[in-house]
């Protein structure tokens, strides 16, 4: 399953997974790694070129990050980016300096069109300068190819060596034409194939997985996310009857989520398990109001369903795991450990009997996954599904957790959902749902008083989900919404809108 790769070094600077992005959009795996760990990746990894981030320090700071000179001797070509292209100066003895005047944002720049990095380019254009720092003597065999106002070394090359640089950001959308200099870094410099597409990558991964699982047992937990199942549609094409997946229903999904994943996995020709454990869940709840109790029950019950079921498949031979890139490395230009522990399905290898963990996500970025899910099939309400919190709705319905409240919330929910997504808003807007609160209030409807919960609704943009701000739905989708919640569900008489940030809100209501 090699692929073609580039290496992206990181020294610390803010645009490193979007480097890799970049790379791997145009049609060539990557991979990011802290600058210490160069030589030993080299070797692991056998790539065809090698990016410098940016980062922000001074190359003649105390303890600035250095690569190993070593890996200017390997032949093979180098794009230092920003921090990236001064260091590489520095380190092969050129000189950086302060500059008198600090280039920042969007800046004119005049390109050598006869260098191969910006082959097929306008020589005029606009690039993203962030930058104090220059070069301000080339090191010995380099000649500079790009310049602005204040800058006369802008862009520099080695031709021979295969080196370049530049003191901008061509990853970041504000460079104009940023892509083809990636791009003729990648296909006129490091000569690449481009053997990265979803296609490819799905032949290649079921190909390795077949000769891998053999004839062995496969046992899949799938919670209906994105991942769990485009790990579950890829070892469905893989191995197909080997394969065995436990979907614990627990009752607290959306509206129909549970008959949906079902619809998508059930007669593919794998062996699909619903356990429909509704009844257990709701009776471990019953009178649990405190959060953090009930996510500590859910996911113990979770666990004791999940082993009763794998208990009776017996033996298996792979667990699999949806876990993906983010999960697994973690970038940053300190000695820091890389690897990160994947949380989802935290503890199931500890209680099922298996003798090796099959994870074939593990080198894809999220928006990637989703693309592989729909080149494997899968339709596009899974794929695009938003996150969900594996404790489900028992943490929307403020309070006691009954069937009756949970029926409420889900369809007060899907009208939410339905709405967004007529105003297409639903992947503008990256996480948004429902909340039912234990507050009652007393209103009018017809000419009788009532005496129903107040629901909130709640939808948030954001990157990390560590921070997150309010979504600014237009008022009339909102009161679309109210109206048709008000008319169409019982029970709930007042509708509030969260304008709450994260910080200092969270994002769930518990
Ligand atoms: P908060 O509420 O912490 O949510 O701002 C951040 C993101 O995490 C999700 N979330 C959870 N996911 N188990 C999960 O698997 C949980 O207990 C849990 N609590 C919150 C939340 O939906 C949001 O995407």
């Amino acid at each position: 399953m090699k692929h073609e790769t580039v290496l992206v070094l990181d020294f610390g600077g803010q645009y490193n997974e979007l480097i890799a992005r970049r790379v791997r959009d145009l049609g060539v795996y990557c991979e990011v790694h802290p600058y210490g760990k160069a030589l030993d990746k080299i070797k692991e990894l056998s790539p065809i070129g090698i990016i410098f981030t940016g980062g922000p320090n001074s190359v003649y700071a105390e303890g600035a990050p250095m690569v190993d000179p070593a890996v200017f001797r390997q032949g093979l070509p180098v794009l230092g980016l920003c921090y990236g292209l001064q260091m590489m100066s520095h380190v092969l003895g050129g000189e950086v300096q302060s500059a008198p005047t600090r280039e920042f944002g969007k800046t004119p720049v005049h390109y050598n069109t006869e260098s191969l990095l910006f082959k097929g380019m306008p020589e005029e254009a606009i690039c993203w300068m962030s930058h104090v720092d220059y070069v301000s003597r080339l090191p010995e065999g380099f000649t500079a190819i790009c310049h602005t106002a204040a800058t006369a070394n802008a862009g520099i090359q080695c031709e021979e060596k295969g080196l370049y640089g530049v003191q901008f950001h061509p990853e970041v959308e504000h460079t104009q034409f940023g892509n083809d200099i990636l791009k003729n870094f990648l296909y006129e410099i490091c000569h690449a194939k481009g053997d990265w597409s979803m296609k490819d990558y799905a032949r290649t991964t079921v190909e390795a997985l077949r000769e891998q699982i053999g004839d062995g047992k496969v046992l899949l937990a799938l919670s209906g996310g994105v991942d769990s199942s485009v790990a579950a549609a890829l070892l469905d094409r893989a191995v197909g009857d080997k394969l065995t997946c436990i979907f614990v229903d627990h009752g607290l999904m959306r509206k129909n989520e549970g008959d949906e994943v079902e619809a998508a996995f059930a007669g593919r020709g794998m062996r699909f398990i619903r356990v429909n454990a509704e009844q257990r869940f709701l009776a471990k709840l019953a009178g649990v109001t405190e959060p953090e109790r009930k996510r500590k029950i859910i996911g113990e019950e979770f666990i004791r369903v999940f082993e009763e079921e794998a208990k009776k498949i017996g033996k298996v031979d792979f667990l699999a795991q949806g876990t993906i890139y983010p999960d697994v490395i973690e970038s940053g230009a300190g000695d820091a450990a890389v690897i990160k522990s994947h949380h989802n399905v935290g503890g199931l290898p500890d209680y099922v009997d298996f003798k090796e963990i099959v994870e074939p996500l593990r080198l894809l970025f999220k928006d990637e996954v989703r693309r592989l899910g729909l080149e494997l099939g899968l339709p596009e309400y899974l794929v695009w599904r938003q996150p969900f919190p594996g404790p489900g709705l028992a943490i929307r319905v403020i309070g006691e957790v009954t069937k009756e409240r949970l029926d409420i919330l889900r369809d007060a929910d899907a009208i939410f959902r339905e709405e967004l997504a007529q105003a297409g808003l639903s992947r503008k807007v990256h996480q948004y749902f429902a909340v039912l609160t234990n507050n009652r209030s007393v209103g009018v409807m017809g000419d009788f008083r009532t005496y129903d919960y107040t629901l909130a609704l709640r939808g948030v943009t954001t990157t990390d989900f560590m921070t997150a701000d309010w979504a600014r739905i237009p008022y009339d989708v909102l009161e679309k919404v109210s109206s048709r919640i008000i008319n169409e569900v019982a029970h709930i008489n007042r509708i509030v809108y969260d304008i709450t940030s994260k910080p200092p809100a969270t994002i769930e209501w518990e």
